[in-house]
């Protein structure tokens, strides 16, 4: 068997992470000679990670917390989507030359529209104003949504994300009851911020709900929707998207990706369920 190239994603913790099952899958669909490994990296190690990726010719990596912006200073060059969302979770090495990217923005996306769903004239509410929730308002913003409002326990940070787009963005209390004519909700405040029915009380029916998190794979918010005959999401297809958008970066493989989307959730769907994977 030939040498396979190397990938990997880093993180401080990097967990249970679903990114090798992910990315060795569609390896394996594709039939390329890639192995991708989780590695955990302290941020006091991240310089001497990107050293070893350019001398022992990784071919590339996923960073997660707390790495997306640290790797700003250390990449050769930024692609668009970097200088727009302002962080980088993906780094291909071009022979010693790495390029940092961003796939955040449009994996959310190719999840919204994998359901119908998108930000073009879109009224959205966004709960949570860290770094997960600042890549979904840029992307919203990016692509036309009407109106956002970024609900947040600390108001001013949601102020600080809004004053990027004043006409469009919106701050508010995290108990603030939200905007009635809202089209979709998007959770990002981890388990433990109980967010749940109280956030749905002025909504429509047709309000679809997502929560970026994933295990368990329905969490309070999206079980209260449910039963209020909401569309309720989770984020394993944000994850899953990601992933799509960052192996095809790595390797220029074109491929069918809404039918290796179908492969993923069907490689993952079990593992979710016991509540114990992390991006
Ligand atoms: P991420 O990158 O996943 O978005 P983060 O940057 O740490 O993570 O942001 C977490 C978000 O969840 C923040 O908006 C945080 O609110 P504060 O800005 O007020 O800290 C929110 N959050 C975390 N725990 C929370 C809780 N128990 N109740 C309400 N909001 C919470």
């Amino acid at each position: 068997m030939g040498e396979r190239n190397k990938l990997a994603v880093i993180g401080d913790p990097i967990g249970h992470s679903l990114s090798p099952l992910l990315h060795n899958t569609m390896a394996q669909e594709l039939n390329l000679p890639y192995d991708y490994t989780a590695r955990q990296v302290t941020v006091e190690q991240l310089a001497d990670w990107v050293q070893t990726v350019r001398q022992e010719g990784w071919s590339g990596f996923n960073a997660t917390m707390p790495h997306k912006l640290h790797l700003l200073d250390l990449v050769d060059e930024k692609t668009e989507e970097v200088v727009y969302f302002g962080a980088i979770n993906t780094v291909r090495n071009d022979k010693g030359h790495l390029i940092g990217h961003n796939t955040d923005g449009d994996g959310f996306a190719n999840m919204l529209a994998e359901h119908g769903l998108t930000f073009r004239n879109a009224r959205v509410a966004v709960l949570g104003a860290g770094g997960a929730a600042g890549a979904i308002i840029r992307k919203a913003v990016r692509d036309g949504a009407a109106a956002v409002t970024v609900c947040n326990r600390t108001v001013e940070k949601a102020r600080s994300l809004c004053r990027e787009h004043p006409d469009v963005l919106h701050a508010a209390a995290l108990d603030t009851p939200l905007p009635g004519d809202t089209d979709l909700l998007i959770n990002t405040i981890p388990v433990g911020g109980n967010v749940g029915d109280d956030a749905l009380a002025n909504l429509r029916r047709d309000c679809a709900v997502i929560d970026i998190l994933y295990a368990p794979p329905k969490t309070p918010l999206l079980l209260a929707a449910e039963e209020r005959g909401m569309l309720a999401v989770n984020g394993l297809g944000m994850l899953i998207h990601q992933a799509i958008l960052a192996f095809a970066f790595f390797t220029g493989a074109s491929f069918d990706q809404p039918e290796m989307a179908r492969i993923l959730y069907k490689t993952t769907c079990n593992l979710t369920k016991s509540g114990v994977v992390s991006s």
